[in-house]
């Protein structure tokens, strides 16, 4: 009986569905929000959707919180509802993103299991009233999150105005119950098999720590034995990656295969309690959440930011969520200039987001984030900012269709690996070095020059790339060792940065020195680490310069291994010594870099490395502060110029470039603060 109205329901949906794909509906590039229609009364719902749609927003993010209105008591699901929100958005050319819910679990569930809620490092366990309360590996709260996915699947998976999953919300928080820690054990004995394994490559013998029983095994992460912390890592990366496919699996097991599964990653992108890219692997694209939060956009950082994100599968992905000019959570939590998130928004298109969906439509009128920024005030209305999503409603409908099938496309290579992160932030030995700044070091000098950097996890291959840099491989595995040696013997050209290879795969120092098994690699050895209180001047290659924060000693050991750097006077340990180290080796170069480099002299050993390794990815003229996104595919090739000076820019048409956004332009334009071209170049005429 109850699946008669379930098809009429259907039909009815599948109806207003076509009836709208005839009208201006969702294009290959999406603009949305995340909307909580359970939050609202029902008959509001149709006016905020028309406000949505006049935007030329097209879709809507549902669900990621809503457990309680799902599933009010265990078992009894009341999702009339949802379907209903679902038909309405279709009624306005909306295409829904269903949200599991299981980020807030709902109060009966946490009442009655009080064993799903998690537990901090310091033992005390979190009580209701907030989210991400949740116990990650509570084997009942990860039974009921897969069932109310799984009814969720049943229902909404073959629905036609439903086009993807987002499984949870943010992942965050790991947890420290008996359970976890049970769990833990059981996963440090199935890597190293026995204790002496284990207590051989942590090397417990120091301090005492020989243990003699999994159980006697800490669960910590403050200053404990690295080994440890790293395996942590590793452990904690797998219980998301299974919390993950818990949920997806039933979501497959259920739904149309048109309909693609993403979570939404937060932590502002760079977070790393857990590995991302394992995270991406089993999804069908990722997503993120961008937020300024205090101050103002800063393009290097978020643009490489959407690099990393675009590293973590390798393709485009989408901005899940992204703020309608302020946050409600930053120590001052000022509005982006007017324009200013249009220039984010495209910024995120530039660098490979196929969507981009604003969070939030409207704020609860009570919960804990009443003083966000929306799209729609308290009473209902449009606020200012409603105008600037608008204007990119229109222009997301106008440019879509050239950017359909496109994605940035890159000869260079930062590497960006998870283990070297973990490791040496477990000991930083210099509260200076900031393993993202330099990064971002490499990268703003770079990109300045090719106007395309990819930002990849190692693992994932290195073909393709004539330049690879790695500023900071501390951790190098006999495999990464190999993968890299094939990659400059092929062809490639690779830069080492400081700290590299000095740990093996187990967080222990190399037996072989630094860099222990990229040594034959490199073709020399690095004598000694040193922190830098005052900058230390260097010449060479790159010439006359200082290196900053860290600096290391080298000796060449291989014949052909040339000293490009030196050292000038410093702390008598460093004076005259090798700064970098390079040789040729099969078809390729190596080159190790002992140091932090000041930007000036970044900036000439980037036009160098690029010149050394024929990058040659095509880039447009722009002005100093412009940024350049070039994206290809289908045989079309379109820029996305934004100006992020204070002032206005002329930027003259490249030859064959037409502005999709001023069609009627010719030659030259002129482009304010924050505004953006899109440039499609014209494929040459053949002959
Ligand atoms: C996060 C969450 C959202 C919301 C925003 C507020 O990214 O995913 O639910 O809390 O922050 O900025």
């Amino acid at each position: 009986m109850k699946s008669v109205p379930r098809l009429l329901a259907v039909l009815f949906a599948l109806a207003v569905f076509s009836v709208a794909g005839r009208a201006a509906g969702p294009g290959p590039l999406l603009l949305g929000s995340a909307w909580y229609p359970e939050q609202w009364p029902e008959e509001r719902w149709d006016a905020d959707l028309k406000l949505m749609a006049d935007a030329g927003m097209h879709m809507a993010r549902i669900g990621e919180f809503a457990w309680s209105s799902m599933e009010p008591e265990e078992g009894r699901y009341t999702l009339d509802w949802v379907e209903r929100a679902i038909n309405a958005a279709a009624r306005h050319n909306i295409v829904v993103v269903l949200g599991t819910p299981s980020d807030a679990p709902p109060a009966w569930l946490t009442s009655k299991y009080p064993e799903t809620l998690r537990v901090t490092e310091a033992g005390v366990q979190i009580r209701h009233g907030f989210r991400r309360q949740f116990n990650y590996t509570s084997p009942k709260y990860l039974e009921l999150s897969r069932r109310i996915a799984e009814e969720l699947a049943r229902r909404f998976g073959h629905h036609p105005n439903v086009i993807g999953w987002q499984i949870g919300n943010e992942y965050t928080e790991d947890s420290f119950d008996p359970h976890s820690r049970q769990l833990w054990h059981q996963w440090l004995q199935r890597k190293y098999g026995t204790l002496d394994q284990l207590n051989h490559h942590w090397m417990t013998a120091y301090w005492s720590q020989t243990y003699s029983a999994w159980d006697q095994i800490p669960m910590e992460t403050g200053r404990s034995n690295p080994g440890l912390l790293l395996d942590y890592k590793r452990f904690v990366t797998e219980q998301w990656v299974h919390l993950q496919r818990n949920q997806l699996e039933v979501i497959r097991a259920h739904a149309d295969p048109r309909q693609w599964i993403t979570t939404n990653l937060g932590g502002l992108g760079w977070a790393n309690r857990f590995n991302r890219t394992d995270i991406a692997a089993d999804l069908d694209f990722i997503s993120w959440d961008t937020y300024v939060g205090q101050g103002h956009l800063n393009p290097t950082r978020i643009g490489a930011t959407h690099d990393l994100v675009r590293g973590w599968k390798r393709k485009n992905f989408w901005v899940m969520e992204i703020q309608p000019g302020f946050v409600d959570w930053a120590g001052i939590a000022n509005s982006l200039d007017k324009g200013e998130t249009r220039a984010a928004v495209w910024e995120a298109v530039g660098h490979g987001a196929d969507a981009v969906a604003f969070w939030q439509w409207r704020a609860a009128l009570n919960g804990q984030e009443q003083y966000h920024g929306v799209l729609v005030g308290p009473d209902g209305e449009p606020v200012p900012f409603y105008e600037e999503a608008r204007q990119l409603g229109a222009e997301f409908a106008r440019v879509g269709p050239a950017l359909a099938g496109t994605s940035p496309e890159s000869q260079v290579a930062i590497l960006h690996d998870y283990d070297s992160r973990w490791a040496i932030d477990f000991h930083l030995h210099s509260k200076r070095y900031d393993q993202i700044e330099t990064l971002l070091g490499y990268y703003a000098a770079l990109r300045e020059l090719t106007q395309s950097v990819d930002i990849i996890d190692p693992r994932g291959g290195l073909e393709g790339y004539k330049l690879v840099v790695a500023p900071n491989l501390n951790v190098v595995s006999p495999e990464m060792a190999r993968r890299l040696e094939q990659y400059v013997r092929g062809g490639g050209h690779l830069l080492l940065g400081p700290r590299s290879g000095l740990m093996n795969e187990y967080n222990a120092l190399s037996t072989l020195g630094q860099p222990g098994l990229l040594r034959d690699l490199v073709g020399a050895k690095v004598e000694q680490f040193y922190a830098l209180l005052d900058d230390v001047p260097v010449s060479g290659r790159w010439g006359d310069g200082r290196a900053t924060i860290w600096a290391e000693y080298l000796r060449p050991l291989a014949p052909d291994a040339t000293v490009t750097l030196t050292y000038g006077r410093a702390n008598g340990w460093l004076d005259g010594k090798p700064a970098m180290v390079s040789r040729k080796l099969g078809k390729g170069t190596i080159s190790y870099l002992g140091a932090l480099l000041e930007p000036a002299m970044m900036q000439r050993a980037a036009r160098d490395l690029v010149q050394a390794a024929s990058v040659n990815s095509p880039t447009i003229p722009v002005p100093a502060g412009v940024e350049v996104c070039r994206r290809v595919g289908q045989g079309r090739e379109v820029f996305v110029v934004i100006n992020h000076n204070p002032k206005p820019v002329v930027l003259d048409l490249p030859v064959g470039c037409s502005d999709l956004l001023r069609p009627s332009a010719q030659e030259r334009i002129e482009l304010p603060q924050y505004d953006v071209a899109v440039l499609q170049r014209n494929p040459a005429k053949p002959n």
